[in-house]
């Protein structure tokens, strides 16, 4: 039963549409999920407890609390890793063309392409060092000791990834579409909010599931 003492990161992981919730309301599940819902919600608490009430738990083949560290980091590297490759070209290139358009508009999301740019140039290391070092090791069973500091460092980018998608939102104003704007602006817009909510997605499996069991089952 979910209540104000429940932690973010649970509910996140455990309920089906709840980090859609999350997002609806601002509530930072990934980084920040490792903390009870009042306290992250402070005065939204009630709002989203009644928001949450009528969801159901995950099924089994969707909790990946209960498969394999396996089969999670499969899933990571095909549903996340895989698509963040092929998305980020793509919202760079809309994000190019809407600047170079629109400059002259003042909603015009000014700097959008630098950013995304900027992003993608820290997030394809970050997938390279979980796909190469990180993730083999944990699947080799590597002393937890040793397994501890390349988390961490995973960890911290994932923080840092968290701030570059705040910036996302500031450039966009909060992806309002000005009444004028074009298909590829609205393209833009959407895409640049499925890359968000895919990277919170997976950041919170990442931390609030695959990590997080790596150092508690090996402690
Ligand atoms: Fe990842
Ligand atoms: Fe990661």
């Amino acid at each position: 039963m979910i209540n104000q003492n429940t932690f973010v990161s649970e509910i996140a992981t455990q309920v089906n549409g709840a980090t859609q919730v999350f997002r609806e309301h601002q509530i930072d599940f990934c980084c920040g999920g490792n903390r009870p819902l009042a306290e992250a919600c402070g005065e939204k608490t009630n709002l989203v407890l009644e928001a949450l009430e009528n969801l159901k738990p995950l099924s089994f083949e969707d909790d990946w609390n209960q498969q394999t560290d396996q089969a999670l980091i499969e899933h990571i590297l095909q549903r996340f890793h895989a698509k963040h490759r092929r998305d980020l070209p793509e919202v760079i290139s809309l994000a190019m063309k809407v600047e170079n358009v629109h400059g002259a508009n003042p909603d015009c999301p000014h700097g959008l392409c630098a950013q995304l740019m900027a992003m993608r140039d820290e997030m394809i290391p970050h997938m390279e060092k979980e796909e190469q070092v990180l993730f083999p090791a944990i699947l080799e069973n590597a002393d937890k000791d040793w397994l501890k500091n390349p988390i961490r460092v995973m960890e911290s980018d994932h923080i840092e990834l968290g701030n570059q998608m705040r910036k996302l939102e500031e450039i966009t104003h909060n992806f309002q579409l000005p009444p004028e704007a074009c298909n590829t602006w609205r393209a833009l817009y959407l895409n640049v909010q499925i890359l968000i909510h895919d990277l919170m997605e997976h950041v919170s499996l990442e931390n609030n599931i695959l990590f997080k069991r790596v150092i508690e089952v090996k402690a």
